[in-house]
């Protein structure tokens, strides 16, 4: 059977930007499956939102542990029969105190498992769910830090944060979004990537930006029109440069 609502699976959603973007498409009416690697952590953040109203389930998902990703295809299949929103929040960087000169390989790797490798999986196996959805979204929370052409800017608005397993896992993320959302250009899949901003969160304790800001872009993605842009890279109205 296929539910008549509209379902959206959020990966790294126990907190910060992950977590408000399922309250919000939650709000919007889309039932939310919230997805973290801690299952108390994950299941603590969907009953707050099911006590705000939301009809939010819980799944676990550790973006670097592939052999919890077939449960979750088949979960959703059970259960909804498709899946209308993928957004492929989780990521994280663990490499800020080095540049490309010198960040340790086991880094470079790390990273590029869960902000890389797992991710394509995972949308790989879904896909098949995502294409039964009559208007399916894929949403790919990259990072301005991943665009090369404002790194390569000499006055670059970047300035000196470049820790290099991080930036280039978003900037190959970016890759992903360009040749998926070709690949699925006779479809009614849209595929893009979002940055979401410099926001208040764990990951980024001295930015300024709130999360219910920094939730926007990707939600914005997350419910675009038929006629909505795929294959871009945007944060809130604005295009960015790759
Ligand atoms: N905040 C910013 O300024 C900013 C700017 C540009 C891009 N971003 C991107 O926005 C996304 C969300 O970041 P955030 O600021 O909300 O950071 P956050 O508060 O640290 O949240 C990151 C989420 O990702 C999860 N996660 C990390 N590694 C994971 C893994 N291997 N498997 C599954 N989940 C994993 C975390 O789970 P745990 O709680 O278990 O660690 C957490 O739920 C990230 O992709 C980040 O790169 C953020």
């Amino acid at each position: 059977m296929t539910s008549q609502k509209s379902v959206a699976l959020v990966t790294g959603a126990n907190k910060g930007i992950g977590f408000e973007i399922c309250r919000q498409l939650g709000k919007l009416g889309f039932t939310v499956i919230l997805s973290a690697r801690n299952s108390e952590l994950g299941k603590v953040a969907a009953d707050q939102l099911v006590g705000e109203g939301i009809d939010a389930r819980f799944v676990k998902l550790d973006m670097e542990d592939a052999a919890g990703f077939e449960p979750v295809r088949k979960y959703i299949e059970d259960e909804f029969g498709k899946l209308d929103v993928l957004v492929n929040n989780a990521g994280f960087a663990i490499d800020w105190e080095y540049k490309a000169d010198t960040v340790p390989m086991d880094l470079i790797r790390k990273t590029y498992e869960g902000n890389f490798f797992g991710l394509i999986d995972l949308t790989q196996r879904l896909l098949p769910l995502i294409l039964r959805s009559e208007q399916g979204r894929i949403v790919n929370q990259s990072s301005g830090l991943g665009s090369l052409t404002l790194h390569s800017l000499p006055d670059s608005p970047l300035g000196d944060v470049k820790p290099f397993a991080y930036n280039s896992s978003k900037t190959a993320l970016n890759a992903f979004t360009v040749h998926l959302a070709d690949a699925l250009r006779h479809t009614p899949v849209k595929v893009n990537s979002t940055h979401p901003g410099e926001v208040k969160t764990d990951a980024n304790p001295n930015a300024t930006m709130t999360i219910e800001e920094g939730a926007k872009t990707a939600v914005r993605m997350a419910t675009l029109p038929a006629d909505g842009p795929t294959g871009g890279f945007f944060h809130l109205g604005n295009t960015l440069p790759w």
